[in-house]
């Protein structure tokens, strides 16, 4: 993680760098730093603890007008997040901003300890630094030391480097995750990806892995990791794809949930044929579901869920057995796979760094590769032999929201289309899921009408130590996503579980303070989690139970509050009924005063393991 920017500007390059880093804040937010170059190719730095706001203070107080710079937004591995352990890391000859993480760093700093080297943080960057640094004193120029160290480090890592008294370059490196080099008029610039270059150039060129880069304000040659010249093409990013405002929103977050009927809508039009009621993938498959005996997913997080709701999907509409497991496991479980089978990965970012190593491993066992992703020009989806995209737009909030719907529907379609190629589903299945989808976005903006009810149950969540969530079926990936929000923006502590485990362990810690939200859309389970409920009943504990106005009718039981849904199908349910799950966390969070765009510890996008 961690969000890294470089600029070789002509006049001074603090403020871009810091508007640069704001767009990186996604990365981690415990310390920000900017180093430039000052009179005579002099090292400056400015660095401070907490998000870039307290960085900007320094640079009000102290400004930089060196026009070449290197700047750093972090989450934290290394050192607690304090100034000192803050980024960039310098000596004398160098600074340097890193992002990822050098796992032989222990015995590099013995080594360098040894030698007498003394360090002032706990970083792993520093021996970095620090190895240049020898390298340097021993007379080489700052490539041949930059060559001569990269061979050195192991782990993931991207890399960006300012030397003292070379007002003209900047070094960037690869190993991991993604690093971007923007082209400009006279100007050239670094950056952990186009998001953060997109306010100076829309010429954007991908490093690959291994590959490091010399930058002057008039190009730049990369390397690979043999240090051999290689060619990179440079790419245009379209204009706006970034783009990110919060309009009349208070938060990104809420701006995003409220966002989800239109990009449901938009990502379904790209799925689905309107007029035949058939849906149609916008890129041909290099496999065909019909061959296939099984498919694995992998994934992190929110983006696990989806997968774990899409199993469901595919098994019972397609008849496809799907094994699914959370990326980080998986990568290391290193499980059989019969070749020529479906391996599937989701992410919003394309860069989470296990989802990204379950991929390549799929890759090596000969899987067909499959990503559904939202960034397409991310690094799992050049990766991957096929992408199947989410149109959410750029999410901003840390926790997942519209990210989450549009995986489900590219999912939804995808199982569909499987069910088709496999004949499980017929033409008037196809015909009724597709209707289905297409009323969904209009589902989902009636759905908001449910927040004065959602927003009424602050005062219970926020007193909460502890709450639970339930769900049957598709419902119960949803319970476990409601507990994952609400513990990622309130601090509250929240498990899900599926319903029916809830006597196997769970009902011992049920009494009168333990909320416990059901999610139960009628449905075939229905009857079997009401069994559950009246077992929560029993004991006392606070129900609020999310259902549809027949799953209220027929249930008929006490609750704190029960929140009726617009009717949907079953299949669908799960799209829907994400909107309430978001809203109980999104309100509970704000209530409590708690920063729900950057929750304390979170990051969007996990480039380490
Ligand atoms: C982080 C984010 C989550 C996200 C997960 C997977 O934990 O905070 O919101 O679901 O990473 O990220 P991905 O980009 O692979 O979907």
């Amino acid at each position: 993680m961690c969000g890294i920017v470089g600029i070789l500007g002509k006049s001074a390059v603090a403020t871009q760098i810091v508007d640069a880093l704001k767009r990186l804040e996604y990365r981690g937010y415990d310390s920000a730093g900017v180093a430039t170059l000052e009179d005579g190719g002099r090292l400056e730095r400015r660095r401070a603890e907490g998000k870039l706001g307290n960085l900007e203070v320094k640079l009000s107080e102290a400004p930089l007008s060196g026009a070449i710079g290197i700047g750093h937004t972090r989450w934290a591995t290394h050192g607690r997040p304090n100034e000192r352990n803050a980024h960039p890391h310098a000596t004398e000859k160098l600074a340097v901003v890193h992002n990822g993480i050098i796992e032989n760093f222990r015995e590099l700093k013995e080594e360098l300890q040894a030698e007498g080297v003394r360090f002032e943080t706990e970083t792993d960057t520093e021996i970095v630094a620090q190895l240049v640094t020898k390298e340097i004193l021993k007379g080489k120029s700052p490539v041949e030391a930059v060559a001569g160290v990269l061979p050195r480090l192991r782990g993931a890592f991207a890399l960006a480097f300012l030397f003292a008294g070379e007002e003209d370059q900047l070094i960037g490196a690869r190993h991991g995750p993604p690093l971007a080099i923007g082209h400009g008029e006279g100007e050239m610039y670094l950056g952990s990806d186009a998001v953060a270059l997109a306010p100076f150039t829309d010429e954007v060129t991908y490093l690959e892995d291994g590959d490091w880069a010399v930058l002057s304000r008039h190009g730049v040659q990369i390397r690979d990791l043999k240090g051999r010249p290689v060619e990179r093409k440079p790419q245009r990013i379209p204009s706006g794809t970034f783009m990110a405002e919060k309009g009349n929103h208070r938060h990104f977050m809420a701006k995003e949930i409220y966002e989800q009927p239109e990009v449901v809508g938009r990502t379904l039009a790209h799925y689905v044929d309107f007029a035949t009621g058939r849906v149609k993938l916008p890129a041909t498959l290099p496999f065909d579901f019909k061959t296939l005996k099984r498919m694995s997913i992998s994934a992190c997080g929110t983006a696990y869920y989806a997968g774990l709701i899409a199993k469901y999907w595919f098994e019972r509409l397609a008849r496809l057995p799907v094994e699914i497991d959370v990326a980080s496991e998986f990568r290391y479980r290193e499980p059989p796979m019969d070749e020529g089978e479906l391996a599937l990965f989701v992410s919003q970012s394309g860069e989470t760094a296990d989802t990204l190593a379950s991929l390549r491993y799929a890759k090596a066992q000969g899987q067909h590769i499959l990503s559904v992703v939202n960034v397409q020009t991310s690094t799992m989806a050049r990766e991957s032999a096929a992408i199947a995209p989410t149109l959410a737009g750029t999410e901003v909030g840390v926790a997942s929201t519209k990210a989450f719907t549009c995986q489900l529907t590219v999912l939804l379609c995808l199982a569909i289309a499987a069910g088709r190629a496999r004949g499980t589903l017929s033409d008037k299945d196809e015909a009724e899921l597709v209707d289905e989808l297409i009323r969904l976005p209009g589902l989902m903006a009636e759905a908001f009408k449910v927040e004065p009810r959602i927003e009424a149950l602050n005062r219970d969540l926020a007193r909460a130590t502890d709450v639970l969530y339930l769900g049957r079926g598709t419902s119960y990936p949803l319970a476990l996503e409601g507990a994952l929000k609400l513990k990622e923006i309130s601090y509250i502590h929240a498990e899900g579980y599926a319903a029916g485990e809830l006597k196997h362990g769970p009902i011992a810690l049920i009494d009168e303070d333990l909320p416990v939200i059901v999610i139960a859309p009628h449905d075939h389970l229905l009857e079997k989690t009401v069994s559950n409920m009246q077992e929560v009943a029993a004991r006392g504990g606070k129900i609020v139970l999310v259902t549809d106005a027949r799953g209220a009718e027929e249930i008929g039981m006490d609750t704190l509050a029960t929140i009726v849904m617009p009717t949907a199908s079953p299949t669908v349910a799960p799209i829907l009924y994400a909107l309430p799950i978001q809203l109980i966390a999104y309100h509970t969070a704000v209530f409590m005063g708690k920063d729900v765009d950057q929750p304390r510890n979170l990051a969007k996008s996990v480039t380490v393991e």
